[in-house]
């Protein structure tokens, strides 16, 4: 048997369509969505996530602005750009790529951003709201995966989901998401991470298992129960000499073996990868609304 597969890409198009539409409405009454992304140094993984967001912010109408900066700028010049940013009209969203070069705080960072404008969601504010349960910007990968189970069929509701990392930007993030009583969430949800013994004990145990701990393919076949599901959040480079680049990028599933016994299954790429995307795009539309009294 082979799981089906969860297209990530085609489900990120269908969402981007729609906020397209919303957009289109809102330009209308002559209001325009803009989002400033921002690039501090040049890592190569960066460079193409922060690419891939104008190219979507393009593809929806949504104004952008990309500002790049050497790797060696100082803290105070980042600090004063974000204030920049949340004074100026235009720019509904801001996104700082992270990581940041060391010599630059990404908490005082995440923190200059304005609240009203963390399109992100890491904000403590918004972290807060989240946590509480009410309305906020929630960060855009863990958003992702509950629109990607949402829209895939596989409502979380009443399931044991089992998350594999702890992680700021994932793991934690949607362990509270999907433990809230609310549609798309209602899940009885086990947060796994290195202090965890007997790993393969608890996702056995899982209707769904969300892998997002940054080891490449760690989740193999004997680990999951047939009819799970599985969503791979993984982005790991791995030495291959037989590739054209000298690598290839895997997930935290071994997939392969995985789809042979999991009901349904996201790929890398292509899977959660284009979600955050989209998701940002939604944030940089509910936040123009937002700052124009229209939510
Ligand atoms: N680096 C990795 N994921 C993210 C993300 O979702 N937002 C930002 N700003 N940086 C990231």
């Amino acid at each position: 048997m082979s799981a089906e597969l969860i297209d990530g890409k085609k489900i990120s198009q269908e969402i981007k369509t729609e906020v397209k539409a919303s957009v289109e409405n809102l330009k209308s009454k002559g209001i325009v969505p803009g989002l400033a992304a921002v690039l501090v140094g040049d890592n190569p993984a960066s460079q193409i996530y922060v690419r891939s967001k104008a190219k979507a912010c393009d593809e929806a109408g949504i104004y952008s602005e990309v500002l790049k900066f050497p790797k060696d700028m100082k803290e105070s010049e980042l600090l004063e750009l974000i204030q920049e940013l949340n004074h100026k009209d235009a720019i509904s969203g801001i996104l700082v790529q992270l990581p940041l070069p060391e010599q630059i705080s990404e908490e005082k960072v995440i923190k200059t951003i304005s609240p009203e404008k963390d399109v992100d969601g890491f904000h403590p504010c918004n972290l807060g709201l989240m946590l509480a349960g009410k309305p906020t910007f929630l960060p855009c990968t863990p958003f992702g995966i509950q629109e990607l189970l949402m829209r895939s069929g596989n409502d979380p509701a009443g399931k044991h989901v089992v998350i594999l990392g702890r992680g700021s930007l994932v793991g934690r993030p949607l362990s509270v998401i999907l433990s809230h009583k609310a549609k798309g969430a209602n899940a009885t949800v086990t947060l796994c991470h290195t202090g965890t013994k007997d790993i393969p004990r608890y996702t056995k145990q899982a209707d769904i298992i969300v892998a997002a701990m940054g080891k490449p393919e760690f989740l193999t076949r004997d680990m999951v129960s047939p009819g799970a599901v599985v969503i791979d959040v993984g982005v790991n480079r791995v030495e291959d000499k037989t590739c054209e680049k000298g690598y290839r990028i895997v997930g935290d599933v071994a997939f392969e073996e995985v789809k042979e016994v999991a009901k349904a299954i996201t790929p890398v790429p292509g899977g959660v990868g284009p979600m955050t995307v989209a998701m940002l795009m939604a944030n940089t539309l509910k936040a123009a609304k937002m700052q124009k009294g229209l939510i």
